[in-house]
């Protein structure tokens, strides 16, 4: 819908010139997974039915990982429990791809070569882009909990997500300010080479112009950067009433702690679900009371099919769910749901069945897959008070 500008990121320019402009993915025969062609192949049809998930497990983003594999182990369980899928136990197979892109690539083909009939991954757009190319070269069918970027599922026929896309995240938070703050001068701050950020930060600016919002500074940092006094000098100066940070809670954590320094106060910042995790509570919790952010889920959520998720996923874990262990469910369980509803456990078959999914009751709210494989979902605002993670309104609620 929104026009998506070159510096959607240089490490990742290889692959979404791959997968831009309606051209079809490919991958070269290098012994990679267009070689082992497991798509055509017949799965088997007794034993175990063999799943693969590649996380961040390691690395930056470790808690975004290790709450989607909560989340995911969950799900299995529960569905195995009661007897599996067509009598047949799911398991899952989980590889680290350790933050990090070119490790996802590897990891999805080691996955595929070792004959996963689907694949959940990953939580950062960056990595779901590069996996996602391999699954959709291959014909494995992929879902990502949560990654929101626009292009990771666009004109991949075997990518899906059960998560909204930055296109409808970034006109919510834009919305937010205006209609809801009531506020007019805002700055951004975000990872400038960064698919998630970058895209999100532009789907925002569209919307804030529209809206009449006036944008008094825009800046991007690199990659890498720790020291961000500089960049929060250049936000501040121009007086801004809201200064929107659509990054993770890697770089939100130092950005918070150097605000503080120069009392920028917290309920300055507005952030999107990439704040969504413990860290950033316990890193920066207080230099960030009183700020919002857009996300999936909360775990005070009003919503009736939240609760019996909550209520599982705390007695095991003994503690809240994120939306990314949330998420982490719900893409389990959908998967699980739409082999259930294939005719056969093989990955076209599969496949088709999670295009048709239409009204999936998930614990992030009711799933149906549109014609481009994204979930059309609605949104929440969270508000961080006295160090937690507070539901505070619904956007875009769905009929
Ligand atoms: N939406 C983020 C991305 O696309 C990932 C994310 C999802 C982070 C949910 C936190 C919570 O990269």
């Amino acid at each position: 819908m929104f026009g998506r500008r070159a510096w959607i990121g240089l490490a990742l320019a290889g692959f979404t010139a791959l997968a831009g402009c309606g051209k079809k993915d490919e991958v070269k025969k290098d012994g990679g997974p267009a070689a082992s062609g497991q798509g055509a192949t017949a799965a088997p049809q007794t034993g175990d039915i063999l799943v693969g998930a590649y996380l961040s497990l390691s690395g930056e983003e470790t808690q975004f990982g290790k709450d989607t594999q909560e989340g995911i182990d969950l799900a299995t369980d529960e569905v195995n429990q009661a007897g599996g899928v067509k009598g047949r136990k799911i398991k899952v197979l989980y590889e680290d791809d350790k933050s990090n892109a070119a490790e996802a690539t590897q990891k999805v083909r080691q996955l595929i070569d070792r004959k996963v009939v689907a694949l959940l991954g990953e939580v950062a757009s960056s990595r779901s882009l590069a996996g996602g190319l391999i699954a959709n070269t291959s014909k494995i069918p992929m879902i990502t909990p949560s990654s929101t970027a626009v292009k990771v599922t666009t004109g991949r026929e075997y990518v899906f997500r059960v998560c909204f896309t930055d296109d409808a995240q970034g006109v919510a938070a834009a919305e937010f300010v205006a209609q809801k703050l009531n506020k007019k001068k805002v700055s951004i701050l975000y990872a400038a080479q960064d698919p998630y950020s970058s895209g999100l930060a532009e789907s925002f600016r569209e919307t804030a112009k529209k809206l009449g919002l006036e944008i008094v500074a825009d800046k991007g940092f690199q990659k890498g950067e720790k020291n961000f006094r500089t960049y929060l000098e250049q936000v501040t100066a121009p007086k801004p009433d809201i200064i929107f940070t659509p990054i993770y809670y890697s770089d939100m954590v130092p950005i918070a702690q150097q605000a503080k320094e120069k009392n920028i106060p917290g309920s300055m910042f507005l952030g999107g679900d990439g704040w969504d995790s413990e860290d950033l509570l316990k890193g920066a919790g207080a230099e960030l009371d009183g700020a919002y952010f857009t996300n999936h889920y909360a775990p005070d959520v009003p919503w009736e099919n939240s609760k019996k998720f909550v209520a599982a996923y705390k007695e095991r874990f003994k503690r809240d769910p994120s939306s990314l262990a949330a998420q982490g469910y719900d893409a389990a369980r959908l998967l699980y749901d739409a082999m259930g509803r294939a005719g056969v456990i093989e990955p076209k078959a599969i496949r088709d069945a999670l295009a048709a999914t239409k009204g999936f009751q998930g614990a992030t709210g009711t799933i149906s897959m549109d014609a481009n494989r994204n979930a059309d979902k609605p949104l929440v605002v969270v508000q961080i008070k006295d160090k937690k993670f507070q539901y505070f309104a619904t956007t875009n609620e769905k009929k």
